[in-house]
């Protein structure tokens, strides 16, 4: 089967491309660098030839409000009317458990004018909502800082590796679209403030955590349920402390740029 996937270079598209051709796909991987562009249409026509998916994992170079509405809503125009045109069977798109929660940020409320599009166009469809990826976790710590201090709310939270997301989006992708919303989300619930002061230890990271239930998730308001999955979302296999000690192992080896 052959499945496009746009953003193939980034985070998850570079392992589900991986993970595609491991079980015999022929997986494309596309990005502006490979000289497909879902921003502009350049080069969508001739990518989509005779593919039978393709998979969104785009994400947008800026998060500021306008733009990253922008971002979303261009480049879903454009992948589904090539889609159209080249007769694909299956749009699965990546977007964010709670996105209809956490509409006070413009990043979510273009994640759910993405969802919108999806759902309004005659592509059949699959949209995979996960929740937060591991690999975020102190991108959402150096989010709330404040000199020494990260101030994050006790929120129930339920991440997941980026390997089980591209895994499950895999899954996904060579089964029939679903015309809904699958949930993805990690094997475990944790709170966030108590996880990011797990994941700065484990770095030798100074900085102290503070529980603050009026602070945001990157800057928005949460309530206890806010980010975590519904009862029936699927759940990951990776637990959050064996990957954060292959993680930190890894950085302290000089493989890896700290996270
Ligand atoms: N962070 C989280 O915890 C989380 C949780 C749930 C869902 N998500 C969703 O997961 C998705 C993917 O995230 P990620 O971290 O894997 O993203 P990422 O690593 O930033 O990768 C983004 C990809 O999009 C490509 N791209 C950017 N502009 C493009 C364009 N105009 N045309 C075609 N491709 C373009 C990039 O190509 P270049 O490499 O050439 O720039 C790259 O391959 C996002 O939509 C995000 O909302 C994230």
């Amino acid at each position: 089967m052959k499945i496009v996937v746009i953003g193939g270079t980034g985070l998850i598209g570079s392992k589900l491309v991986k993970k595609l051709q491991e079980h015999g796909h022929e997986a494309v991987a596309a990005s502006p660098d490979s000289g497909v562009n879902s921003i502009t249409g350049e080069g969508l026509a001739d990518a989509l030839k005779g593919a039978s998916v393709v998979v969104d994992v785009t994400n947008s170079p800026s998060w500021e409000d306008a733009a990253v509405l922008k971002f979303f809503e261009t480049s879903t125009r454009n992948l589904l009317s090539s889609e159209a045109a080249a007769g694909a069977g299956h749009h699965v798109a990546l977007s964010v458990v709670g996105t209809e929660r956490l509409l006070e940020s413009g990043f979510f409320r273009a994640k759910l004018a993405q969802e919108n599009l999806i759902k309004a166009s005659s592509i059949p469809y699959s949209i995979v909502r996960a929740t937060q990826f591991f690999e975020f976790v102190k991108q959402i710590a150096d989010f709330s800082t404040a000199g020494n201090q990260v101030r994050l709310p006790p929120a129930l939270f339920q991440p997941m590796a980026a390997d089980d997301v591209a895994s499950a989006i895999a899954r996904i992708a060579t089964n029939s679209p679903v015309n809904g919303i699958v949930e993805i989300g990690g094997p475990e619930q944790f709170r966030l403030d108590e996880l990011a002061r797990r994941d700065l230890a484990a770095r030798q990271d100074p900085r102290e955590v503070i529980s603050d239930p009026h602070a945001g998730y990157y800057g928005i308001q949460v309530s206890e349920r806010t980010l975590v999955p519904n009862d029936d979302a699927r759940l990951g296999e990776t637990r959050f402390g064996d990957w954060l000690s292959h993680a930190t192992k890894q950085v302290l080896k000089g493989h890896l740029q700290p996270a």
